[in-house]
């Protein structure tokens, strides 16, 4: 690589985010489950560039841990990507002041070529455009570029002042626009790529005379133009750059990236029955031939098989399903769901459960740390945790596996081909053998041997003729 195609990225994340009104770092909030920031990440990564600077403050250290934690899951390994650096914004005292934080993280190799920078609030932003603004960048042989849109609202966004033969002459922040500067449509995305060597030369020299007395990193351009330097800019579409200051862009955000991911699924053969009320994180994949009925959420670390069904009504969290499996009406927590099981209406899944192929999980069933081997059906109103059950056992109606002492949690263990009759409590530790059976309404306080019956509830006593004696006793007032 030639000195002067180099990219490093400076990555604005130090911020409170005030308009959020929250203890949250704002580059942490989630947009389809993941953070903000992590979006930014990505878009940065697709320069291919040798350095990614993130400037961190503001709960800087749960922002750099999540920004490693992706770095790690993304990327397992290191060759041939950017170098990650993290460097201290102690006091957030404006983005110049920022980007000269991130300046001990560049080395003399580094400040060849060109330095991205980006804020951490734009997490609509593709590395696509990124790649589009370089290459104009370069092309231009401009010594700063920025990318500009046009705002349908302008607000809060730095405007774009031209002279008069169109040229851009600097940026005016939007609290220190003068009337006749407040109808400019034109405004700042915060993208930039600098020269590296002249960004921390102009961004050094940026005082904070201004209405917020903040250090804008905005004023390099104006700066720029002075110094007879070449200043670019690149038009984008506002969508696409969007700076989230507040939970209802924060909305409208998610609703954008929400759509492309649906749109995504549906394209690789999914079909995603009303894409208005169903919701599917950022990184969940679902095989293809799959159906997503109405009212259905796909959270976190999800993976759905092909030729499933997955709703109406159902939220997997964390989970795995395999092939040709049917979820409707229910609840799946942090669990692995084999192929052609069928779970609900009205089910929950609790986290730790492992429901091997052929399973199925009737109606009104709260399954917990459980795993239930092949073939096996829980109809009806049950109650499994902590339990270890076999292939092709069967479980009556309102079975339940009393679990708990109070104090400490007991297994109970099915063994393959039991047979639970309806009503029975379980009462752990136990185990039922190969094959046994249990007998309608027991209480099971020990094991039963394999392939024998259990009965434990009183004999039925039968008190022929009773109606009708009480009733004369009744009648005689006695
Ligand atoms: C900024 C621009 C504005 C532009 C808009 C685009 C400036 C002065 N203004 O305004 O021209 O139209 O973005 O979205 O740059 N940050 C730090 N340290 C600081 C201050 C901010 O790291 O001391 C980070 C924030 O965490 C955030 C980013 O920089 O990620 C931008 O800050 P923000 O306050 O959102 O700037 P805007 O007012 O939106
Ligand atoms: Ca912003």
């Amino acid at each position: 690589m030639s000195s002067e195609s180099r990219v490093s990225v400076i990555i604005l994340a130090a911020g409170q985010g005030t308009r959020m009104k929250s203890g949250l770092s704002k580059v942490l909030f989630t947009i389809c489950g993941r953070p903000m920031l992590h979006y930014v990440l990505d878009a940065a990564s697709a320069l291919a560039p040798q350095l990614i600077a993130v400037v961190i403050g503001h709960q800087g250290r749960e922002v750099q841990a999540s920004v490693q934690e992706q770095w790690a899951a993304d990327c397992p390994s290191s060759a041939g990507r950017a170098e990650l650096g993290f460097a201290w914004q102690k006091q957030q005292k404006g983005t110049a002041h920022a980007v000269m934080s991130a300046k001990p993280l560049f080395t003399s190799e580094n400040l060849e070529g060109d330095t991205l920078i980006l804020y951490g609030d734009v997490p609509l932003l593709s590395g696509e455009i990124l790649k589009g603004f370089l290459e104009e960048h370069r092309r231009e042989r401009a010594d700063l570029s920025l990318m500009t849109f046009m705002a349908e609202d302008p607000a809060l966004y730095g405007r774009i002042i031209r002279d008069r033969s169109g040229a851009v002459a600097r940026i005016v922040e939007a609290r220190d626009l003068q009337d006749h500067e407040r109808n400019v449509k034109e405004v700042n995305a915060g993208i930039y790529l600098v020269r590296s060597h002249l960004l921390f030369d102009l961004a050094g020299q940026v005082d904070n005379n201004n209405a917020k007395g903040e250090y804008y990193l905005t004023d390099i351009v104006g700066m720029a133009v002075e110094r007879g330097l070449r200043v670019c800019t690149y038009g984008c579409r506002e969508e696409a750059v969007q700076g989230i200051n507040d939970r209802h862009a924060l909305a409208t955000a998610e609703g954008a990236k929400q759509r492309e991911i649906l749109t995504e699924l549906a394209l690789s053969g999914v079909t995603v029955r009303d894409p208005n009320s169903i919701y599917v994180d950022y990184g969940v994949r679902v095989g293809e031939d799959s159906v997503l009925e109405p009212s259905t959420y796909l959270r976190g670390k999800s993976v759905i098989g092909p030729g499933c069904i997955i709703g109406p009504g159902t939220l997997v969290q964390d989970s795995e399903i395999g092939q040709g499996s049917a979820v409707s009406f229910s609840v799946v927590e942090r669990s692995r769901i084999g192929s052609h099981v069928t779970v609900g209406p009205y089910s929950h899944i609790r986290p730790d459960c492992v429901i091997e192929d052929g399973v199925l999980v009737g109606n009104f069933a709260e399954v917990k740390n459980s795993v239930i081997g092949k073939d096996s059906k829980v109809h009806h109103h049950c109650y499994l945790g902590d339990s270890t059950i076999g292939e092709g056992v069967n479980i009556g109606a309102g079975t339940v596996t009393v679990n708990y002492d109070g104090r400490h949690k007991h297994r109970t263990i099915m063994e393959d081909r039991a047979f639970i009759g309806c009503n029975a409590n379980l009462i752990a530790p136990v185990r039922i053998g190969r094959g046994a059976y249990v007998a309608a309404g027991s209480t099971i306080t020990s094991d039963v041997p394999e392939e024998s019956l259990a009965i434990a509830r009183e004999r039925q006593v039968t008190k022929e003729g009773w109606v009708r004696k009480k009733q004369q006793e009744w009648d005689q007032g006695r």
